[in-house]
């Protein structure tokens, strides 16, 4: 029998997110996440060694002076979210634009004068990369806080070689030091910097021959991500450097169809990107080819409720139609302020009608697929990460059903209790 070093037991539920689909879950498997009850969760090294009903896993292992028991009586066991689109490495908050908005300015119109971006590139070149690792350090306590174990984390504020590769060094070291698990995206391609706007074709080149050879050659990002949208990079423009990035060696993803419906999910199914996400605006067409594709769907709600839109991606649809779906929270200081996936949930839920078992799928197996992670993280199984989270509820539905607070009771991230601090740290 295997000496344990921390057994979670008496959980009321435990939601592994087993299912008979391998890969990304589609169709009615985006409802797999099966609940055991009475259930525990036995962890030896970091990782889990056995799941299932308390008295079962109690046979399968050894419990001595070393092992941790937590007692999970009336509260339900998770496995971490994963992030998988997030701008946390940035400097400076955008409050003033939020007002701007409800006072009737579009997101677009802020951007062009000057606002949007371009201001979170100007904040960020002042900063030093320590100072970057100090203001991104707390934002990563209250992702923690709220049950995120991994998160994807992309560069794009800072749009020279050396501020991206600055930001992606911050990524890198929080990686070190931070509980969380940060998988890079390189996003060069966020926008077009204040000081190529008449010249716009040089800084794809800069993209292209310097910052993506440089990322690649210093393996500093898994994935190239571009924001393809009128007024960000056209979808030839997006073609050119996406196209580039994967002869370099990086998975692409594409920030597409967010704000009109440009066909950016045409180009993620025509060049194999691991995903396409927002898809506000997608048609079905672009539906039926990043489903050939093998593309995965992630929406991030939370970009539309903080942009005060109307349209919500079709998730249903999306669903219906057989696309696998993750979600994720689009943490940013200008279109998606929040750290919290539950919100995340809640939105899917109540603006696009997924279940909240959908939802949970989305945010946790899906979206460990949607950064190719799905082997270690996403589901509570024999040999993954011991990433867990147990949850002050009853039912998993009430964590998108009771939004705006935070009902994780403990997070267990590599097998150990997190520490998070408290109180944490507001911005600024
Ligand atoms: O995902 N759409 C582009 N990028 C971000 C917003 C970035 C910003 O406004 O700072 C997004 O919504
Ligand atoms: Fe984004």
């Amino acid at each position: 029998m295997k000496s344990i070093s921390l057994i979670i037991q008496n959980a009321r539920q435990v939601l592994t997110m087993r299912s008979d689909q391998k890969g990304p879950r589609t169709d009615v498997h985006m409802e797999d996440v099966e609940i055991i009850e009475d259930g525990a969760v036995a962890v030896s090294e970091g990782k889990i060694v056995a799941v299932g009903k308390t008295e079962e896993v109690l046979g399968q292992i050894k419990i001595d002076k070393q092992t941790k028991v937590i007692d999970a009586k009336d509260k339900i066991v998770l496995p971490g979210f994963v992030d998988c689109h997030t701008h946390p490495v940035f400097a400076g908050t955008r409050e003033e634009e939020f007002e701007r908005r409800i006072q009737g300015k579009t997101y677009q119109e802020i951007a062009k004068a000057g606002g949007g971006i371009k201001s979170s590139v100007r904040a960020l070149r002042s900063k030093s990369k320590e100072e970057l690792v100090q203001l991104t350090l707390h934002r990563l306590d209250r992702m923690l806080s709220y049950g995120t174990t991994t998160i994807e984390a992309k560069s794009g504020y800072g749009l020279s070689l050396e501020d991206e590769i600055k930001m992606l060094e911050v990524i890198a070291e929080l990686n070190q030091i931070h509980p969380i698990d940060l998988i890079p995206t390189f996003l060069g391609a966020h926008e077009v910097p204040e000081e190529y706007e008449d010249r716009r074709s040089e800084y794809i080149e800069l993209i292209t021959q310097k910052m993506v050879p440089e990322v690649a050659k210093r393996k500093l990002a898994v994935f190239c991500d571009i924001f393809c949208e009128k007024g960000a990079f056209e979808i030839e423009e997006s073609k050119q450097i996406l196209t580039a990035a994967k002869n370099h060696g990086f998975k692409l993803k594409l920030h597409a169809e967010q704000l009109s419906a440009l066909g950016g999910a045409k180009l993620a199914a025509e060049l194999g990107a691991i995903s396409a996400d927002h898809l506000e605006f997608i048609d079905d067409e672009g539906i039926k080819m990043m489903k050939e594709s093998g593309v995965i769907g992630v929406l991030l709600p939370g970009a539309c409720f903080g942009l005060g839109m109307r349209e919500y991606p079709p998730a249903r649809k999306m669903i219906d139609q057989g696309l696998p779906v993750a979600l994720a929270t689009d943490f940013n200081p200008g279109s998606s302020m929040t750290e919290s996936v539950p919100i995340i949930m809640s939105l899917s839920c109540l603006m696009m009608r997924m279940t909240p078992a959908e939802a949970l799928v989305a945010s946790t197996i899906n979206s460990a697929h949607a950064v190719d992670k799905a082997k270690e993280v996403g589901s509570i199984e024999k040999g993954k990460k011991a990433d867990l989270v147990i949850w002050n509820v009853q039912n998993y539905k009430e964590i998108p059903y009771h939004y705006g607070v935070n009902l994780v009771d403990q997070v267990i991230k590599d097998g150990r209790v997190a520490q998070i601090p408290s109180p944490l740290r507001g911005e600024g």
